[in-house]
């Protein structure tokens, strides 16, 4: 191989983690902001939860244009997930790599080898979910023309197969962000061995807090 075509080769693995680390991150804020909206679903009112809704609603076409973005942050994220996967795993099977231990300190761990695994999964959930909420029943609120999405909500998280497929799903969704937030920072080169464990640490506390956050939801409609 040319050394022209090993750079190339080099710089075009490189530039797909930089990919799936924005794309990663531009995800995780989306995650952000859909959970500070949901928390809404625990004030007393139901109208504040459809008022939330509502509100993006009115966005029109700025909303369908945010929907796009968000649709392809997904599909790149998926897709350059699957390359970097497949190029990861032809990388092993040639004659240069060598199985052995990670050594000491090791960074795999039972979150950073189910990566592929996890990610699909919860894209299968993410799936199920718009079509079960965005596409489901229409309620309309009353009092009110809007929809009463607060509802549907509720309605489907009394559901027992509902609320335990949720907290499966935000398990998952745990184990993918504990490592992919470290990861990021390694793609996107800030990282530095004093700062390592930190950014480790803080990636474990987002986790727990995210999937934590989300799971709280249907869990506590379920019980109240
Ligand atoms: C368990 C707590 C959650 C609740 C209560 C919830 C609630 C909702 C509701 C009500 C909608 C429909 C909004 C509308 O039609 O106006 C929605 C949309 C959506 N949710 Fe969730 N969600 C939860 C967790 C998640 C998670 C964990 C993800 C991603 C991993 C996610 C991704 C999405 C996406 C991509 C949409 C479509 C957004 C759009 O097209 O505007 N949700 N969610």
């Amino acid at each position: 191989m040319s050394e022209k075509t090993s750079t190339w080769i080099l710089w075009t693995t490189i530039g797909r983690k930089v990919l799936l680390a924005l794309s990663g991150l531009a995800l995780f804020f989306f995650l952000i902001f859909h959970l500070l909206g949901n928390f809404t679903l625990f004030v007393k009112d139901p109208g504040i939860f459809n008022q939330y809704a509502y509100t993006l609603e009115r966005m029109g076409f700025i909303l369908y244009v945010m929907e796009g973005l968000l649709i392809l942050t997904f599909l790149v994220h998926i897709l350059d997930a699957i390359f970097v996967t497949l190029e990861n795993r032809k990388a092993r099977s040639s004659s240069y790599y060598k199985e052995g231990n990670a050594g000491k300190p090791s960074r795999k761990s039972l979150s950073s080898k189910t990566m592929i695994y996890t990610g699909l999964l919860v894209f299968a959930f993410v799936v199920f979910h718009v079509k079960m909420f965005k596409y489901g029943a229409h309620y309309v609120a009353q009092n009110s023309n809007i929809r009463d999405l607060h509802r549907l909500v509720v309605e489907c998280f009394k559901t027992d197969y509902i609320v335990i497929s949720y907290c499966i799903a935000m398990i998952l969704l745990g184990l993918h962000l504990r490592h992919a937030f470290f990861s990021a920072f390694q793609s996107l080169g800030i990282a530095h061995p004093k700062y390592t464990p930190y950014i480790e640490k803080l990636g474990i506390l987002f986790a727990i807090a995210i999937a934590g956050g989300f799971l709280s939801i249907p869990v506590w409609i379920y019980f109240h």
